[in-house]
């Protein structure tokens, strides 16, 4: 066998190797989650655009302005819009790096995000604090009554998160069901507050690495009791 040949067996091999090795640092052990998110922010460009989630846009003409946490802010692209529609915004993420960027784009629009790089799986949101809660593309379920106790009485959460529906359906998103919204799961849990809106559907993504078909849970919620 020919020097070219043993030479082009040996890069496949580790290319074979490399694989396991390459998912483990994406999802497994190998970094923690804020490495992995770092890593992921580390280029100039917003990972998931600059302009915000439409849904955030569409609903917040009917919330009164007032201080406003964003959870999983990321890169910031909702935290600044909400900030530019008049809010005093608190950013959370478990990422500096994003939230640095988040800081960056506010900058560039000439207004000031709060920041605080936490974990959201130990982070106190306090009691009765905000007037609106948004929560896109991070799902944890565990959360919930974290997020209605830090709202003030008539305070809002919105959320926009994939369905079980999107590994059938688009290319991008989580493939982790733990990860995915089941269908009516946010009807049951939400059923003691005001349900102002509630979707389950299939939209065209196109911001940032969202684009494509999207199936995603829509959800905002009052914090008014139903009796
Ligand atoms: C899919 S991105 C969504 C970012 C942002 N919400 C948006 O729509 O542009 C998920 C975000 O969750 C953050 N995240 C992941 N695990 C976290 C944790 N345990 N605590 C806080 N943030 C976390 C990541 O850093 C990342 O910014």
């Amino acid at each position: 066998m020919g020097f070219r040949m043993r030479a082009a067996i040996s890069l496949f091999g580790l290319f074979i190797l490399w694989q396991p090795v390459a998912l483990l640092a994406e999802t497994g052990p190998l970094f923690s989650s804020q490495e992995r998110w770092d890593r992921r922010y580390s280029g100039e460009h917003y990972i998931y655009g600059v302009a915000p989630v439409t849904f955030l846009k569409e609903q917040i003409k009917k919330i009164p302005r007032g201080k406003a946490l964003c959870l999983a802010a990321g890169e910031g692209r909702n935290a600044v819009y909400l900030a530019q529609q008049g809010f005093e915004v608190v950013a959370v993420d478990i990422s500096p790096k994003g939230l640095e960027k988040g800081r960056k784009l506010a900058r560039k629009r000439g207004v000031e995000i709060k920041t605080v790089v936490a974990d959201l799986r130990k982070y106190d949101m306090g009691r009765a604090q905000y007037d609106l809660i948004t929560d896109f593309y991070y799902y944890d379920p565990a959360l919930f009554e974290r997020i209605m106790t830090a709202l003030k009485p008539g305070g809002f959460f919105i959320l926009q998160n994939f369905s079980t529906d999107q590994p059938d359906t688009g290319h991008f998103g989580p493939r982790n069901p733990a990860y995915l919204v089941r269908p009516n799961e946010l009807l049951n849990y939400f059923a003691r507050y005001r349900i102002r809106y509630y979707e389950d559907t299939v939209i065209d993504l196109n911001k940032g690495m969202h684009r494509g078909r999207g199936a995603v849970i829509r959800l905002v919620v009052e914090n008014s009791a139903t009796e």
